[in-house]
This record gives C-alpha cells, structure tokens and sequence, in this order.
C-alpha cells in the first residue's frame, strides 16, 4: 500500500516562534512543511511573502511545500523559488493561463503542483498532468484553517487517481484533515496529507508541544 505522507500547515503553527515550530514537526514526524501563501485577493486572507519563506528555510531539514492562494500568480514564482521551495502549486483557478504557471514553475527546477478549489472539476486536469509532479485537491475552500472536511471531493479524489493512474504524480489533501477523513481520503487514492489544526491543536510556547502525538493520530 501507499506510504502517507503528513505535511503540517504552519498556517496554524505560533506565528512568533516559526524557526521552532518548523523544527519540532520534523523532530516529531512530519514528513513535509506545508507553507500557505494568501494575498488577500485570490482568498480572503493575508499571510506569507517570500521572505518569510526564506527565514524558516533553514530550519526545515526536508521538504519546503509552498501552496500558492495568490493571483496573479507569475510574477511571484521566481521569489518563491529563491526562498528555497521545494514543491509550488499554484491554482488552476488563478489565472486564464495555468499551462504557462506551470512551466514556469518546472523552468524555475522546482516540482509543480497543481491545486483545484472544491468547486473545480478535473476534467481540465487531463491536458495539465504532463506539467505536474503534485495535485492538490481543496477539501474546504481555501483561505483559513480549522474549516469542516468537504466531503463531496472525496469521489473527486477516487476518480483523479484513476486519471493519474501510475503517473509518479501525489495527490495532495487540504483542508479539514483529522483522525475522521484521514482514512476516507487514503483509500480513495491520497497520498500526501496536508494537516493544520489537527497538528497543532494542543501545544503553546512553553508546553511540551504534542506533535507527535498528533501526527502519529492521523
Ligand atoms: C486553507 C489552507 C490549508 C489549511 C489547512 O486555505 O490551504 O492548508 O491551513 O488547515 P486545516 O487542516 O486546519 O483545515
Ligand atoms: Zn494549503
């Protein structure tokens, strides 16, 4: 069976402490960082340029997964690279060009990902999936954690899969992640778990933060 992977959202993580919460995921489990850019415009919500990218670089020893909520969306690629990502997506529902972000996203040598709003079909996935190395499948509408599992998308997932087939391209979850829709997403074909609130839940500066335990629940 598929290995899963566990990509913690810093979007729930101690905004003053970045540098530590970065290092206590990883020490505790999780397999990627998941990094959530919002311009305020694309999604209703502001939170990370490039430079901050930047500064928690060094304290994350594996992959740096940024999921770009910004539109336009192309003239920022190129920063977001510099900052050390390793993974991009940008969303199909950006721009009129997705084609385009996508190689410039490949030309920058970084692994393109493609995420689709739970409004989005996949049938435009099919003339997109030579230029992806990840799809990331919305299960809430983007902008803030902590929001309810859509749960209409998990036959979108099943049915992605199908189109990949065995493609070495992961299919990505984010959004209301928990213990509950965890295992509805695996079996339907997911294989990298984006989590915010279900990591985070519990730890605070000062207190032995409970990652793991967290991590090793989903
Ligand atoms: C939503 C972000 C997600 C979010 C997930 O716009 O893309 O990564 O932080 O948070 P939870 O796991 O709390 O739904
Ligand atoms: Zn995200």
């Amino acid at each position: 069976s598929r290995k899963i992977k566990i990509a913690p959202s810093i979007l729930s993580a101690d905004f003053a402490n970045f540098g530590a919460e970065c290092r206590a995921i990883e020490d505790q489990g999780a397999d990627w960082v998941h990094v959530d850019v919002m311009d305020g415009h694309f999604v209703p919500n502001l939170t990370f340029g490039p430079a901050m990218c930047a500064a928690i670089r060094p304290h994350i020893k594996g992959v740096m997964d940024v999921h770009l909520m910004i539109a336009p969306v192309d003239p920022y690629i190129e920063a977001y690279a510099a900052a050390g990502a390793d993974v991009i997506s940008a969303h199909l529902e950006s721009g009129p060009h997705i084609h385009r972000t996508l190689q410039a996203i490949r030309n920058t040598g970084k692994k393109a990902g493609l995420a689709i709003n739970p409004g989005t079909g996949i049938d435009a996935v099919a003339h997109l999936i030579d230029m992806v190395d990840l799809i990331c499948v919305m299960t809430v509408n983007p902008g803030f954690g902590g929001q309810k599992f859509i749960h209409s998308q998990v036959d979108k997932v099943r049915s992605l899969r199908a189109v990949i087939g065995d493609r070495p391209i992961h299919i990505e979850i984010d959004g209301g992640v928990t213990v509950e829709t965890a295992p509805l997403v695996a079996a339907a074909g997911a294989d990298v778990l984006v989590a915010g609130s279900a990591v985070f839940k519990g730890g605070s500066v000062g207190n032995p933060a409970p990652y793991g335990a967290n991590i090793a629940a989903i």
